[in-house]
């Protein structure tokens, strides 16, 4: 799960490969590593960590490279160190490659080379490429090449140089996405994971299909199918502004975009109710009213934080719209018998829209005939390619691995999305006008929301020193405790499980003791009495409670340790208010705890592979 870039150009590349690489740190920051060609020399520099430390030392990198690739990884085959950062070299030195992807039968295509007398240096998969490329390799290098991609199993994109090959990349993709781009002007041929890094370009784009292999030189670009015969690709234009990373002066990423949720919840509703409240209407929405009034299911599937607004949801739509809907995980999705007809709407909810196990699931659906409608943020992306429809949410780029301001405008989106569904089908006593004018308060309830941070940040210190945590809500609250503890284990690496409140005597309950407190979200009305009783039984065993609450009673200052109070809203919207003071509590426990906050341990923007 990494980044790929990689140019050919008249000038030095190297800067422009370190800045396409940076573009691509959200998708892995365990090493990065960069491989090009000087007049008589293949250049390789390599190292453990993020790309910031490459550019501190680049004043000490004097080379001059025509064409460059590189690579930012997050570990799958071994551990993060130098030896295992890419690119990989063959054993002769002569060929530098990078990966991304999985290759599943890697041990046994080890074993065979190994048995030729092939020396491995790594604990990679990706080394059995480049050594299975040179294995096959007698002056035909694209050959060579794809017939080594032939054997491996798995995914794969994937881009090579050669010290014979002064001039040219090769590029090729299976199952994970690569862009290949000229810029005319500038006379440069270029390749990246993610388009979204040839920001600030004017470019002419297409992308590797599967099994596809591009021969990039300096002066064009060549692309073959699998049995090497030329393909016509179309190019498409792009020209995308460049989007700067800026923190604004707050301390870091995550908190900015926390308080950017004012503006973005507003951002992901705005155009789109219409008629003075009476009306939703989504703009280039191609799923006709009469297929959406005769639905029968919908399936929504997502991972992670996006997972999270799937289930929420679920409960939304069959509460509005009365329809059937299953919430599902994406790479579970791919492993069952799916039962989905072309009367069926699938869903596909992804922050990045390069997901992989929520795109292959993607994939998997559209062999059973039934639209996909993608909620995304990241335009460009391939999960919009794939779907019939798509709506962005709208939230600008999230650079912090955790998800926030993404989260509270997919909720924002399928929401506006429920009452949608519930009008085409004329739902009786659908209140659309009051759910819509709810939906406009909510931007000035997260500025209270916000400024209770004093208050959170001081719970924060007292509750940073606890090692578990439950998270309990009922109903639509239920999915604000999941959210919340993801945040927490995410970023501060504290141990949390969320429960429904009532499942809790079902087995969890034997953990509650002193040093395992309780965050318990009460900003659903309908649940607040049932969620009160809840945590009667919790404080008998003596764990800590933190409510989180609208309804202010003497009852729950009497149950809760502390309690957060938050500005009221109807019970469909609750999960924004009370998100954003759980991400703010996390936020504050993990700089309590001095963690990496915006790239925390292991983890990556964007998850590209199952
Ligand atoms: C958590 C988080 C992840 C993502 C998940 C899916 O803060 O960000 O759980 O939500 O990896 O990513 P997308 O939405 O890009 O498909």
């Amino acid at each position: 799960m990494c980044g790929i870039f990689g140019l050919i150009s008249k000038k030095n590349v190297l800067k422009s490969c370190i800045n396409g690489l940076k573009l691509l740190e959200y998708r892995g920051y365990d090493s990065f590593g960069i491989a090009g060609l000087t007049k008589d020399n293949m250049f390789l520099y390599k190292k453990p960590g993020k790309i910031s430390l490459l550019e501190e030392n680049l004043k000490n990198i004097k080379v001059h490279l025509s064409l460059a690739i590189g690579h930012t990884r997050w570990a799958t085959h071994g551990k993060p160190t130098k030896l295992n950062a890419h690119p990989h070299m063959d054993h002769k030195s002569s060929i530098a490659l990078v990966h991304n992807g999985i290759i599943e039968n890697f041990d046994e295509i080890k074993k065979m080379l190994i048995s030729k007398n092939i020396h491995f240096q790594t604990d990679t998969d990706t080394e059995v490429i480049v050594q299975l490329i040179t294995y096959y390799y007698k002056n035909d290098l694209i050959k060579a090449t794809k017939k080594a991609l032939n054997k491996l199993i798995g995914s794969y994109a994937i881009a090579l140089i050669h010290k014979d090959y002064p001039n040219q990349i090769i590029a090729s993709s299976k199952e994970s996405p690569l862009a290949i781009a000229i810029d005319e002007k500038k006379d440069e041929m270029l390749i990246s994971s993610d388009p979204n890094a040839f920001l600030g370009k004017d470019l002419n784009i297409t992308f590797l299909s599967n099994n596809e292999i591009a021969l990039i030189t300096n002066k064009k670009i060549n692309i073959y199918s699998n049995t090497l015969n030329l393909l016509n690709k179309k190019y498409e234009r792009f020209n995308s502004k460049k989007i700067s990373a800026n923190k604004n002066g707050y301390e870091h990423y995550m908190l900015k975009e926390i308080y950017e949720q004012p503006i973005t919840i507003q951002k992901a509703y705005f155009g789109r109710i219409l008629d003075f409240n009476k009306k939703v209407e989504f703009e280039d929405f191609n799923l006709s009213k009469n297929y959406l009034q005769n639905l029968n299911h919908i399936f929504i599937l997502a991972c992670g934080t996006s997972y999270h607004a799937a289930l929420y949801a679920k409960y939304l739509i069959e509460d509005l719209a009365k329809t059937h809907v299953f919430a599902e995980i994406a790479s579970e999705m791919r492993m069952k018998e799916l039962l989905i007809t072309n009367k069926d709407l699938a869903i596909a909810i992804s922050q990045s829209g390069e997901t992989a196990d929520t795109l292959l699931a993607t994939k998997l659906i559209k062999n059973y005939d039934s639209n996909i409608l993608a909620i995304i943020n990241k335009t460009n992306s391939t999960l919009s390619r794939e779907a019939t429809s798509y709506i962005f949410v709208k939230a600008g780029p999230e650079f912090s691995v955790c998800s926030t301001k993404a989260f509270t405008s997919q909720i924002t989106v399928m929401y506006l999305f429920a009452i949608y569904l519930a009008s085409i089908k004329k739902i009786d006593k659908l209140n659309t006008s009051l759910l819509l004018k709810e939906l406009k308060k909510i931007p000035s309830k997260i500025k209270k929301v916000l400024k209770l941070a004093p208050q959170i940040k001081i719970l924060a210190k007292k509750y940073s020193k606890y090692e578990k945590f439950f998270f309990l809500g009922r109903n639509y609250m239920y999915v604000a405790a999941l959210e919340a503890a993801l945040k927490l284990k995410e970023i501060s690496y504290i141990n949390a499980n969320a429960y429904p409140a009532g499942e809790l005597k079902h087995g969890p309950l034997a953990l509650a003791c002193e040093d395992h407190p309780v965050i318990a979200f009460l900003s659903n009305e309908k649940t607040y009495d049932k969620m009160l009783s809840n945590l009667m039984e919790i404080k008998a065993r003596n764990a800590p409670i933190l409510a989180i609450a609208s309804k202010k009673s003497k009852a729950i200052e009497d149950i809760a340790d502390d309690v957060i109070y938050l500005p009221k809203t109807i019970d469909e919207l609750s999960i924004l208010p009370s998100s954003v003071a759980s991400q703010l509590l996390a936020y504050y426990i993990a700089k309590e705890r001095k963690t990496d906050i915006d790239q925390p341990r292991n983890l990556a923007k964007s998850v590209t592979v199952e």
